[in-house]
């Protein structure tokens, strides 16, 4: 049984709340925002939101392990950011090499397998190089992956599957009438996740509630959660608080009787 010891929200009163063990969600994805405002309040330049963001992922990735989530996917840079000041972007693709550099030794020993969806082949060389040898150096690890959406965008991705699909018609080895959901589904890049592809769900915080091309097919019926800390400021109750909220939802899929999550 996880505790952890909650501040109601309308009476004030810290209460200890219990998570359900047999209903943690499989795949949790996060929307991570508000680091530039986070910096902003403390009159400090962006970039050290960013930073303080990386530590917050550490944090992050340790406790979700720990509570037993099977995929953390993280959206650490979206097609959109480009249009960052040059300083900004090129200091959010030095992330990945600095938070690999330090951190894979803790990821192998929480058995904690690292997966990249996007365009990665736009990055920075080193910024590649540090998430190649990230994937290969945790490749035998069998616990949580984690999934950073690097350089990806929901409705490219969607582009990008919908144009191998038409090749396989063109070639002749697909016929469009056997293009289904599972058709798809076998070319977006959560494809390698099998059953785990879609998140049970996902939380973005910092009080915008948009979904800024995330993960667009893929959360169909996922679960949201929002919440007010900027992400330099979420942490491991933060996470155990939207996994509550996720347990008193009731997930119907569409049909009438709520199913187990
Ligand atoms: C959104 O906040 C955040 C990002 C675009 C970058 C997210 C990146 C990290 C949290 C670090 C990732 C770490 C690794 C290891 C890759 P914002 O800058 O848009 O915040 P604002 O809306 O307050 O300006």
């Amino acid at each position: 049984m996880f505790s952890f010891l909650n501040k109601n929200q309308s009476t004030g009163e810290v209460e200890e709340l219990h998570l359900d063990e047999a209903n943690i969600p499989a795949h949790v994805a996060i929307i991570m925002d508000g680091n530039g405002r986070w910096a902003q309040q403390r009159h400090l330049p962006r970039i050290a939101g960013h930073k303080q963001g990386m530590d917050t992922v550490k944090t992050v990735a340790t406790a979700a392990s720990h509570l037993g989530v099977k995929v953390l996917t993280l959206y650490a840079f979206s097609t959109e950011n480009w249009k960052r000041p040059t300083a900004e972007v090129n200091y959010l693709m030095k992330l990945p090499v600095d938070f690999f550099g330090t951190f894979v030794p803790d990821l192998i020993k929480n058995n904690i397998r690292v997966k990249v969806m996007g365009y990665t082949d736009k990055l920075p060389a080193a910024t590649q190089k540090a998430v190649r040898d990230a994937i290969a150096d945790t490749a035998n690890c069998t616990g949580m992956v984690l999934n950073f959406a690097l350089n990806y965008g929901g409705r490219a991705e969607i582009v990008t599957a919908v144009q191998k699909l038409a090749e396989a018609v063109k070639a002749g080895k697909l016929d469009p009438a056997a293009i289904d959901e599972v058709a798809i589904d076998q070319q977006l890049m959560t494809a390698d996740l099998a059953e785990l592809r879609d998140p049970d769900l996902l939380i973005r915080t910092s009080g915008e509630e948009r979904l800024s091309n995330f993960m667009l097919w893929q959360v169909a019926y996922s679960e949201f959660v929002f919440t007010q800390q900027h992400w330099p400021d979420f942490d491991q109750t933060a996470l155990e608080q939207a996994i509550y909220e996720y347990q008193q939802r009731h997930r119907r899929f569409g049909g009438l009787t709520p199913a187990k999550g």
